[in-house]
């Protein structure tokens, strides 16, 4: 299993961390995995303590954004050892990512040994509590120090471990969703289908506004005409509408490739729900809660796992879903992922991989 050199440490993180309280990336495991581009090629890369790093002030990705990230999770596998969940997939949207961002790519075997690693190394930082995980964050970024607008031609890959609980607050209970009205995320030909820095940060000041009305988190639109469902920045969002399940297509290149998404539709298939991947109008959904024919929301996301929705607004108009409920369908897929990821029920899907330990 080893591929890397080790460096080890001679302290750990581990007791300054309030494992009662983890929260959701506060705290940050002993280990990371590091590797360089230069001369146009990636070094072996190496596993070493997570320690801060120097950077000047004229580093690239500090002035234009060419930065993009993962997240993944690995969970404590109640049959001994950790289940890291679908790195396939990440490593392939992070390389989908860095030809959006002009990056090179990272190959994909050696990115999932990566994240094997730092499991491996950081195994006293996996939860043992139900809902709770080692997420693992891979950043990837222009490293080159200069001033012109252009690609970098030196990066970093750096990926690093937390120990992580609920991303929300309210954990499975619903969360409050506002609608954005007036502020975009993301438009067709842009860089919505990418896990870059430049979305999130385009997030941030209509989340703020959100917040302040007390709902966590915004439901973007299309970003042309501000009539179509696109995604929820932290989650990707999925509707039950007369039974059906319902979530945006990938097609328009603005929404995130989500895993737990991919994941979610092939359970529901699975469970012979019929799913549909189109473009869903906010017409359709609040006529479909109008009429009752809505009867659950919830969104998708390796943080958020499944985060149903129990209040929707629009346009100063709240409506309220499934009594402000889990619904039925929410939990199952709940219940059903999780049980793959602590290796409670069988992965018919091959989607772990154990790491022995
Ligand atoms: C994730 O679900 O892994 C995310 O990256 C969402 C958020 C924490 C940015």
């Amino acid at each position: 299993m080893f591929k890397f050199k080790f460096t080890e440490r001679n302290d750990t993180r581990y007791d300054s961390i309030d494992w009662k309280k983890l929260g959701f990336g506060k705290y940050f495991a002993d280990y990371m995995f590091v590797a360089n581009y230069k001369n146009g090629e990636w070094n072996k890369g190496e596993i070493v303590p997570y320690a801060p790093f120097m950077i000047e002030p004229s580093m690239m990705t500090l002035h234009y954004g060419q930065t993009i990230f993962e997240g993944l999770k690995a969970y404590y596998n109640i049959n001994g050892g950790a289940n890291l969940f679908r790195p396939n997939m990440n490593a392939k949207r992070l390389n989908n990512s860095a030809k959006k961002l002009v990056i090179p790519e990272f190959p994909e075997e050696t990115f999932i040994e990566a994240c094997k690693e730092v499991v491996y190394y950081n195994r006293n930082f996996i939860p043992q509590k139900r809902g709770e995980s080692l997420y693992i964050r891979p950043v990837m970024f222009g490293s080159s120090n200069m001033l012109g607008v252009h690609p970098a031609d030196e990066y970093m890959l750096i990926i690093f471990a937390s120990p992580v609980a609920n991303y929300y607050e309210e954990g499975l209970n619903p969360v409050k969703i506002k609608v954005a009205d007036r502020y975009v995320r993301a438009v067709r030909g842009g860089l919505g289908g990418a896990k870059t820095a430049a979305n999130y940060a385009a997030s941030l000041y209509a989340g703020m506004e959100a917040k302040k009305d007390g709902y966590s988190q915004v439901l973007w639109l299309d970003g042309v005409h501000l009539s179509n469902i696109d995604e929820v920045g932290a989650m990707n969002i999925m509707f039950v509408i007369d039974g059906k399940l319902i979530t945006p297509t990938l097609e328009t290149g603005t929404i995130l490739a989500g895993v737990t998404r991919d994941s979610v539709i092939h359970l529901a298939k699975s469970m012979g729900i019929e799913v549909q991947e189109r473009i869903i109008a906010i017409d359709e959904i609040l006529m479909g809660l109008e009429k009752g024919k809505l009867t659950e929301a919830f969104g998708t996301g390796t943080a958020a796992t499944i985060s149903p929705v129990g209040k929707l607004s629009f346009k100063g108009v709240e409506y309220i879903l499934n009594n402000n409920q889990i619904g039925e369908i929410s939990q199952k897929m709940y219940d059903t992922l999780l049980g793959i990821q602590y290796g409670e029920i069988e992965d018919k899907f091959n989607w772990t991989i154990k790491i022995d330990f």
